[in-house]
């Protein structure tokens, strides 16, 4: 067993959940380092973050591949440089092939802003209003192949007030996100020492 565990976090843009598991590694001294943070854009404006914190940035543009099959082999490629054991999708706009995911069985979570199995896939926020439900949510769960259908590791609910569109239940789902995001992930870790 290695001491300081090492994760990867991918995104894709604003990462928020990135920054929430980072300060939260650093105020709470996790068993482990943010080893880098890899993003499919360029312009991914979590990048600053990330790098302004010292870590390890890179970005594998997913809009340069001809295939999904070559990005995800890249992406293991760039990944893999940092020996994860754990890697954290965090606002990771990506459909993923199947043997990338074989490949991190077992070490690797997302956060979906929707209480699942209710709500896979996008606009999860509008999807609930639409659905008229009294409760929204997040879910950070194992990634299979299946997108959005690992087991389920953690949740927070919000409830869905009068008047709420779109982006009013955004943000409050978001603010739950990063407490979540973090805690479950100190909690799969902790999980993991023993091994
Ligand atoms: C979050 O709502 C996350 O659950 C979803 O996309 C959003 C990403 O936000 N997958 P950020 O990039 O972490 O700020």
């Amino acid at each position: 067993m290695r001491a300081m565990k090492n994760i990867v976090i991918l995104i894709s843009g604003r990462g928020s959940n990135m920054e929430a598991v980072v300060r939260a590694a650093q105020a709470e001294q996790w068993p482990a380092r943010i080893a880098a943070v890899i993003s499919n854009k360029a312009d991914a404006s979590g990048l600053a973050f990330a790098a302004g914190m010292g870590i390890a940035t890179a970005v594998v543009p997913s809009n340069q591949f001809a295939s999904r099959a070559e990005f995800d082999a890249a992406l293991q490629q760039a990944i893999d440089v940092y020996s994860p054991d754990l890697v954290v999708l965090a606002g990771f706009m990506r459909i993923l092939t199947a043997p990338f995911v074989a490949h991190y069985a077992g070490r690797m979570l997302n956060i979906h802003p929707s209480l699942l199995p209710a709500f896979p896939g996008l606009a999860t926020h509008r999807q609930a209003l639409e659905a008229g439900v009294a409760q929204h949510g997040a879910t950070v769960h194992i990634v299979t192949a299946e997108l959005d259908h690992g087991p389920v590791l953690a949740q927070a609910a919000v409830d869905v007030l009068p008047g709420d569109t779109e982006a009013t239940l955004a943000a409050r789902v978001l603010v739950q996100e990063h407490v979540l995001y973090p805690r479950a992930i100190r909690q799969f870790i902790d999980g993991q020492q023993g091994r």
